[in-house]
């Protein structure tokens, strides 16, 4: 078992916040946290990751999603990844923080020798957030297998589809269907997290064990009006699309604070309004919808009811409503034989783990469909995510990494 000591703990930490800190200096705007999936930037941590991992002593390879590995012995092999994509003006350690841990957990056991009855694979995947196409964790899911081919068609905000940005990051298309592992090859995938919520640190606790992961539905909605002059139109003639809109946003929120029993929340982050200028009624609306619920039947039947109540509306104001889905993943539970074997690790270290549910989605989701899946939690400051004030301190994350390696010895496929 490890012989990790307090300074041993005390320096992974340590190194891993010199890494967590470089990757972010990679990023495409100046004074803001932005890395793309298959950008420049996403280019440059890649290729800062295949260099860590190498001197780590792995031997390192990129799919033709761009997703990083980096390898040691043979198959079965245990996976533990992360992302290396970020939100927009994003904080550090969402995603490098397991991608780092990874590594610095191999490489323990690779500087000692101490070669496992099972090989490891490192991951850095490109696509977890979504922030470019709307097609969220798609490297995972590509590696699990399940590579949905009109992905290939979607576009970013530029008008750039998926296929053109992976051609032009150098990766050729019709390779995409042979990136995933062979049946058997991976006996189990593990990832290590910012808890991105408020949980641990009101336990007092620095590392908690993932019960399961949300299930989502992202939907693009679109309201038509009629634009009129601003100065001219009697309230009662108007058919204003983005008040019919703010309507909707507020039936989503009511909605979901109907079902918070289920941990249901329901975000609309973007809206747009056209033509957008100051003295036109908006003849166009269009918004997001992102909602998440602990079970998938809650979860849908509240999207119904969100539907009902903007049909509702629309028709109340004359106006017409249409809805694109682009996301639907289901609840996943995480693997109760590797929570156990988590918890151990944490305890082993002298801590509590705890169990947490997560609200956020993770590669880990896409990773159960493959094989049995986990994920280690680590505090993070207030709660706070997705937002550059993100901080988790270099002694929990030394601990995370310890507990890490603890679950790495204990592991047998
Ligand atoms: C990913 O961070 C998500 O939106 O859950
Ligand atoms: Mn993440
Ligand atoms: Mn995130």
């Amino acid at each position: 078992m490890s012989t990790l000591t307090k300074a041993d703990i005390e320096a992974l930490g340590k190194r891993a916040e010199r890494m967590i800190g470089e990757l972010a200096l990679i990023s495409a705007e100046r004074g803001r946290l932005v890395r793309l999936f298959l950008s420049p930037e996403h280019r440059m941590a890649a290729d800062l990751t295949g260099r860590w991992m190498k001197e780590a002593g792995l031997h390192v390879s990129e799919d033709a999603l761009g997703t990083v590995r980096g390898r040691w012995g043979e198959a079965p092999r245990l996976l533990i990844g992360s992302h290396l994509d970020s939100v927009i003006d994003a904080g550090k350690y969402d995603g490098p923080l397991g991608v780092v841990g990874g590594i610095l957990a191999a490489e323990h056991f690779i500087r000692r020798g101490q070669k496992p009855s099972f090989g490891i694979d490192v991951l850095a995947f490109g696509d977890e957030e979504g922030s470019r196409f709307p097609s969220v964790l798609s490297t995972s899911a590509t590696m699990a297998g399940h590579f949905d081919p009109a992905t290939l068609d979607l576009a970013d905000a530029k008008g750039v589809t998926y296929r053109r940005a992976l051609e032009a990051y150098g990766k050729n298309p019709a390779e995409v269907s042979r990136t995933a592992y062979a049946p058997g090859e991976a006996a189990a995938y593990v990832e290590m997290h910012i808890e991105q919520g408020p949980v641990l640190e009101k336990e007092g606790e620095p590392l908690g064990v993932v019960t399961g992961i949300v299930g989502q539905s992202r939907l693009r909605v679109s309201v038509e009006g009629v634009a009129g002059h601003a100065g001219t139109v009697p309230m009662n003639l108007r058919k204003d699309a983005l008040v019919g809109a703010a309507e909707m946003v507020l039936a989503v929120e009511r909605i979901a604070r109907a079902h918070a029993g289920d941990r249901m929340v329901g975000t609309v982050g973007r809206i747009e309004a056209l033509p957008g200028a100051v003295n036109i009624i908006p003849a166009r609306a269009t918004f997001t919808i992102d909602l998440r619920a602990m079970t998938d039947r809650v979860r849908r039947d509240a999207l119904m009811e969100i539907k009902a109540e903007a049909w509702r509306i629309v028709e109340a104001r004359g106006l017409q409503v249409t809805f694109e889905p682009f996301l639907d993943t289901q609840t996943t539970p995480m693997d109760s034989k590797l929570q156990a074997a988590l918890a151990e690790a944490i305890k082993g270290l002298g801590h509590r783990p705890i169990a947490i549910p997560s609200g956020a989605g993770h590669d880990a989701q896409m990773m159960a469909r493959l094989c049995p899946s986990a994920m280690l939690f680590v505090r993070c400051r207030g709660g706070v995510s997705h937002n550059p004030a993100e901080y988790a301190s270099p002694h929990d994350m030394g601990t995370a990494i310890a507990a890490l390696i603890g679950f790495i010895e204990r592991f047998a496929p």
